[in-house]
């Protein structure tokens, strides 16, 4: 079978190495409600809170995590402020995605000289329990990066944040990491996006596919994967490709009113397990057809878990030279067809299921017939 371009990281000096993901942190409309659906759902944990109880006087944040996966949920106190605007324009939504480094004053260096859009300067926050340095740029839309200093602090999360010691809602499903996040970029600017990833952070290209690979009878997408150094950090950016009909992108485009996130995915070591743990607690997947499953065993040979568990559950499986993976995607988990969630697990396979896009786009596709987007 066909296996999608693999291209090694091979940065001689890494000007900017990175630990991995720090946090991701979402504006949303009422992040206590929100905090409840992530904490429920998906089994997060609350850690830690800021807010007016704590001196933060223009807004609130929370904090959930489950295995390596952290989430900072922040709502607007006010109408004028940045937050209550980023809301009003995309819904909910991500606006930073945090990444750990020893050194966030020269991470900032290092991309702002590559020519970065600096969004906040190297800023140094510290209470009883040590040091925490950020600063940002500017990413597609008008999501950022920020990058994340914490090599000796002690404390829950921030400096600011109150720790909360025990979630009595969390019901924990296996989630262990990020294992990529997705970006949605405008017609024609994916090379622009993967130009600034190579540049300003000196990503390399470690997958692509276009439209040959990524089309059904209606809507066309195309896709590169980029990575950094270590690979520990993966970023596939997409743009919308000519069809018959709207493009799962360009829908995301219109009611996020711009480039921005599209999905998560989230690494598990038992995805047969964590799923079904989803399911029942209320997380919507896309539903698979009885025929992807009758030609799965001929596809993708043999695989260890059984073929009724995957069919019922939805599961999706795609194998390569080096082993194969599991995966399935949620449905938008706001009103508006934004953000989703991918849940993965690798069993070998660093592919991002290139056999499953035209499985998985027309089960994107019912819906959005259903949402009269098509
Ligand atoms: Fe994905």
């Amino acid at each position: 079978m066909a296996t999608p371009a693999q291209i090694e990281a091979q940065t001689p000096t890494d000007f900017l190495p990175l630990k991995g993901t720090d946090h991701v942190e979402f504006y949303v409309g009422n992040a206590r409600q929100a905090a409840y659906f992530y904490r429920a759902a998906f089994g997060m944990s609350l850690i830690a809170y800021a807010g007016p109880e704590t001196g933060q006087r223009d807004r609130a944040s929370y904090v959930l995590q489950q295995g390596k996966v952290r989430f900072v949920l922040t709502t607007a106190l006010r109408p004028d402020s940045e937050i209550a605007r980023h809301v009003h324009t995309h819904g909910d939504g991500v606006r930073a995605i945090a990444l750990w480094v020893d050194d966030a004053r020269q991470a900032w260096i290092e991309t702002t000289s590559r020519g970065g859009r600096s969004v906040q300067e190297p800023t140094e926050f510290s209470d009883a329990h040590g040091r925490v340095t950020t600063a940002s740029i500017a990413a597609y839309g008008d999501t950022i990066h920020t990058f994340v200093e914490r090599t000796h602090y002690t404390g829950a999360f921030f400096p600011g944040y109150r720790a909360v010691e025990h979630d009595i809602v969390a019901r924990p499903v296996g989630l262990l990491h990020i294992d990529h996040m997705v970006g949605n970029v405008g017609w024609n600017s994916m090379n622009e996006w993967v130009d600034f990833y190579a540049r300003v952070m000196g990503f390399s290209l470690y997958q692509h596919f276009d439209d040959n690979d990524i089309s059904t009878e209606y809507s066309a997408l195309m896709s590169k994967v980029m990575a950094n150094g270590n690979g520990y950090v993966k970023f596939p950016i997409n743009e919308p490709a000519e069809g018959r009909r709207k493009s799962q992108i360009e829908e995301y485009l219109d009611f996020y009113h711009g480039p921005g996130v599209q999905h998560i995915a989230l690494a598990t070591a038992n995805i047969v397990d964590t799923v079904a743990k989803m399911q029942q607690q209320g997380v919507e997947f896309l539903t698979i057809p009885h025929s992807y499953y009758t030609e799965l065993q001929h596809r993708v040979g043999k695989v260890d878990e059984p073929v009724e568990e995957l069919e019922k559950l939805g599961v999706l499986v795609d194998r390569d030279d080096e082993g194969y993976m599991l995966q399935i995607f949620t449905k938008p988990v706001e009103d508006r067809p934004t953000v989703f969630y991918e849940i993965i697990q690798r069993k070998g396979s660093r592919s991002f299921g290139k056999g499953n896009f035209k499985a998985l786009f027309e089960a994107i596709e019912r819906e959005q017939e259903l949402r009269g987007n098509l």
